[in-house]
């Protein structure tokens, strides 16, 4: 079965320039959609040029900006059908060791970053009654973790936002959703592990810290995470919303 809803829409994305940012832009794209895609600027400077895809610089953290960015890609582009907050960065130390000005980070942009940009997406597609909003969280939502920081409970958070957003936004036909990816070979995994040595002997070989916890023994692709992306902002998903679609290859319920 083909996806449909992308053919002539217009989506938004937030976290655009990462790893898993840039595959759900390139998915939309060949699925037909125009793009509006935001990162901060380091992160958008080598973006590749995809037809009907616009780059523009976006600080999630600046809740003005968003609503700016929101409101030039409707300019732009016409109503939005397809949000997607992709942003995120990692929290750093043991909770013992933890600054408190990166705790506050990590709460700044993965989830009022996400609230930000959420609420303006659905202010935009409020009035049209139509829109699929989705927001890329974590499988360390769900399970405690060692030395992550404030990490795991700003998705934790990130989860529960985005199902009250969902409830929220149900009687005006819009549907938001929670992408909860495992570990998944993009710059934020790849220099979490790397050493002296780089990061490959980690990632992909025989001491691979990853595949012993992973039923399917593989990392995911961020090609793997842009499709189920897909899916959840298809009409096919049309009677999807609050859901929490983990694509971790298994390693939450094992
Ligand atoms: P990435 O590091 O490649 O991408 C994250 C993007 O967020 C970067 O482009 C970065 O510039 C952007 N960002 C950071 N602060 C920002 C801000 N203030 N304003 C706007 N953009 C900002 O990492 P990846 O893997 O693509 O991460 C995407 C999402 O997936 C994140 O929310 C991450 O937490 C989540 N995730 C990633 C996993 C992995 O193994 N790679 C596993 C589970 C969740």
């Amino acid at each position: 079965m083909r996806l449909t809803g992308f053919e002539g829409s217009a989506g938004f994305v937030a976290g655009a320039g990462g790893g898993i940012g840039r595959a759900i832009v390139a998915a939309l794209a060949e699925a037909g959609a125009t793009v509006f895609a935001t990162d901060l600027p380091e992160a958008i400077a080598d973006a590749p040029e995809i037809d009907g895809v616009f780059w523009a610089p976006l600080d999630v953290t600046d809740p003005e900006a968003v609503d700016a960015a929101v409101a030039e890609a409707e300019a732009r582009l016409g109503p939005l059908r397809h949000g997607v907050f992709a942003a995120g960065i990692l929290g750093g130390a043991p909770l013992l060791e933890l600054d408190a000005a990166l705790w506050q980070k990590v709460i700044d942009v993965n989830l009022t970053g996400g609230f930000h940009v959420t609420r303006a997406l659905g202010r935009a597609m409020a009035p049209h009654g139509a829109g699929a909003i989705l927001a890329v969280g974590s499988n360390a939502a769900g399970i405690p973790r060692v030395g992550m920081g404030g990490y795991p409970a700003s998705k934790a958070a990130l989860h529960m936002l985005i199902r009250c957003l969902g409830l929220e936004l149900a009687p005006l036909g819009i549907r938001c959703n929670i992408l909860a990816p495992g570990s998944t070979l993009t710059p934020m995994q790849t220099g979490m592990w790397a050493d002296e040595n780089g990061a490959a002997r980690i990632i992909e070989g025989d001491l691979s810290i990853h595949k012993t916890g992973i039923p399917l023994g593989k990392l995911a692709r961020p090609e793997d995470i842009a499709e189920a992306a897909l899916f959840l902002l298809s009409d096919q998903a049309g009677h999807v919303t609050m859901a929490d679609l983990y694509v971790d290859g298994g390693a939450t319920l094992k």
